[in-house]
């Protein structure tokens, strides 16, 4: 019917400022800012000077969503925000500004966990979710299987999770071993191109009889670059190493989620998250889903990195599932486990 409102999306939790438009699970309009070539130097995300860039980009970003939708601010009815997981100062921004915006609008306000933001993103390409569906979350700072029922509603169960570094983050340190750039889940993806994937036997972590078959381990396969190239020197083909470890990374990813919907009888995976934009996880994925009759939706390269559609699209599912709003003096919650997709830390009753 249309009847619902329209919801602007605040995303601010690291590198990124996204600021988007949803309305009944289509994307109305979008803007998206990034202080990454700020960070490269640095060789990783400088909270700082995230900050201060979320600062100077967040209203211009609104205003170019708005643009980009033909739309007016009055036309907003609804504002999601991240509230956590991300950097404190960074969070900080997306949320003062969601605030003020609610507040000078008169609409409500809701605080969303960023990581349901990376399952979110999917409905705005392929529509709502199934449920259930088995969710492989992969960024930067999380790596995660998990069974989703209605993302807007129920509670999320987790599998598995990285016990240590996150697969991004694995790809993020491997790079800089590699002496690629920052970010260097990109920078692998293409370094690999010219590679071999079975030129370096990476080792396949928590994939024995006896290991937990839905959490990951990835600091190991860090340590394996690092001694691969202090054993070699200078000489290392760059290629080879980076087709090498993305094929580990892919196949554990992939092994694992598979085998999560077999064993739960899920018949539909999702992946998510920056690292669902990597070339091989997303051919893994598709030849390992078509083997098991698995559906597989991954959403686009520019829906899987962070941006300010994914926290719209939560916004547009709470509110059409009647969610209760945020008060306004919700607080970021930095190291926010994933339970539920709203996220409002001040809120009684959810701790
Ligand atoms: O989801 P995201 O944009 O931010 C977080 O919430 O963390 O994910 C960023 C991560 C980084 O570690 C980046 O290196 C990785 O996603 N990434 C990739 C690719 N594009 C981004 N990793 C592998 N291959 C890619 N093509
Ligand atoms: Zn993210």
């Amino acid at each position: 019917m249309g009847a619902s409102p329209i919801v602007l999306g605040i995303e601010s939790s690291c590198d990124e400022t996204g600021a988007a438009l949803v309305r009944d699970g289509r994307l109305l309009g979008q803007a998206l800012a990034s202080s990454m070539d700020e960070h490269a130097r640095y060789g990783g995300v400088v909270p700082e000077i995230a900050s201060r860039a979320h600062l100077h980009a967040i209203g211009p970003a609104v205003r170019a969503a708005l643009a980009d939708a033909g739309l007016r601010l009055a036309d907003v009815g609804a504002v999601a925000v991240t509230t956590g997981p991300g950097l404190s100062g960074a969070l900080q921004v997306g949320v003062a500004a969601a605030k003020s915006y609610a507040y000078t609008l008169g609409v409500p306000l809701h605080g969303v966990h960023h990581l349901a933001g990376h399952v979110a993103a999917d409905t705005l390409e392929h529509g709502p979710l199934p449920n259930p569906c088995m969710v492989l979350i992969v960024s930067g700072g999380h790596t995660s299987l998990l069974l989703v029922r209605d993302v807007a509603r129920d509670p999320i169960a987790h599998l598995g999770d990285t016990l240590d570094d996150a697969a991004g983050e694995c790809f993020d340190k491997a790079a800089r071993l590699l002496g690629l750039p920052y970010p260097g889940g990109p920078a692998i993806d293409r370094a690999a191109r010219d590679g071999d994937p079975s030129a370096v036997a990476f080792p396949r972590p928590l994939t024995g009889p006896r290991d937990a078959p839905y959490a990951f381990s990835f600091s190991g396969l860090k340590t394996a670059v690092a001694r691969h190239t202090e054993a070699r020197g200078g000489a290392v083909a760059v290629g080879d190493a980076a087709a090498s470890l993305q094929e580990a990374v892919a196949d554990v990813l992939t092994r694992k989620a598979v085998a999560a919907c077999r064993e739960y009888g899920v018949r539909a995976l999702v992946v998510v998250g920056g690292v669902a934009a990597n070339s091989r996880v997303r051919s893994l994925a598709a030849e390992r889903c078509a083997a098991a009759g698995v559906e597989l939706r991954v959403p686009p390269p520019r829906l899987c990195t962070d941006n300010g559609a994914m926290i719209a699209a939560v916004g547009d599912l709470l509110v059409r599932a009647g969610a209760p709003a945020a008060p306004l003096d919700v607080s970021v919650d930095p190291s926010a486990p994933l339970e539920y997709a709203a996220l409002c830390p001040v809120a009684a009753g959810r701790v």
